[in-house]
């Protein structure tokens, strides 16, 4: 069953607006481990402007009272400063992501033609770790030669294009990352999907019925604006009974 992690950033980035520590992003984590997330995402951003990186341990430790069956996700670019924040608290999974620091969001995926070295050798790292990696990828095959290479354990398609042509075009706009897929399938079978972008309330229940595999969403900005108006207990059961009645 697919496993939905909720990214914290949007909480944190309110928190960080008045300098204070409110809302506590532990207490976020804690309700939304209560009601049903399967997993924490953050995405630390060198200006610190949404989860810092002093929350990761707060968040790794809260994690392991919960005898670690919530997974811990951190996505982010792999800079040494990240890489050496990474190793000191260990995640289950890190997603290596290739947004420069001054971006307000990823908006690309890893072009791995370009990045052959780099990625593959901060794939390993993280792996000789016990550490999954998951790499952030665009709905092109033309960007992931190499991947026999650089060897991640999966890859995480980035849902833009899908979720802003849902409303005029699904059928049309899902059939890039159904390409990739089969592709992966068929020349890297080992490799298991995520993904995530601007999935929401409204074009998960598509996605997941069109591309079945994939293990892992994570969702941050729309679970914190549907928690204005169904409240975040309810938000998170509706995202999990989409989740739940896809995979029936
Ligand atoms: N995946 C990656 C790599 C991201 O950078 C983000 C946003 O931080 C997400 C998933 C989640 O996107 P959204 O906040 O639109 O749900």
């Amino acid at each position: 069953m697919t496993q939905l992690s909720i990214n914290v950033n949007k909480f944190a980035l309110l928190r960080n607006s008045r300098g204070t520590d409110y809302p506590n992003l532990i207490e976020i984590c804690k309700k939304c481990i209560l009601y049903g997330a399967n997993g924490i995402t953050v995405h630390p951003r060198p200006d610190e402007r949404h989860t810092k990186f002093a929350d990761l341990k707060d968040i790794k430790n809260l994690l392991l009272d919960n005898n670690s069956k919530i997974e811990f996700n951190i996505e982010g670019y792999p800079s040494e400063f990240f890489i050496k924040k990474v190793l000191e608290v260990l995640p289950n999974q890190v997603t290596l992501v290739p947004d420069p620091p001054e971006a307000i969001t990823s908006s690309f995926g890893w072009d791995c033609k370009k990045n052959k070295v780099f990625l593959e050798e901060v794939v390993k790292e993280f792996q000789k770790n016990n550490i999954r990696v998951s790499i952030f990828v665009s709905p092109s095959i033309n960007t992931l030669e190499n991947l026999e290479i650089i060897k991640p354990n999966r890859v995480e398609l980035y849902t833009f294009d899908y979720a802003h042509n849902y409303k005029s075009k699904k059928h049309e706009s899902i059939k890039p990352y159904k390409e990739v897929i089969n592709y992966i399938k068929k020349n890297f079978p080992i490799i298991d999907f995520n993904a995530g972008h601007d999935l929401n309330l409204e074009n998960l229940d598509f996605f997941l019925k069109e591309i079945t595999s994939i293990k892992e969403v994570s969702i941050g900005h729309a679970i914190v604006i549907d928690s204005i108006n169904f409240g975040l207990e309810n938000t998170i059961q509706k995202y999990l009974k989409i989740i739940k009645d896809v995979n029936r």
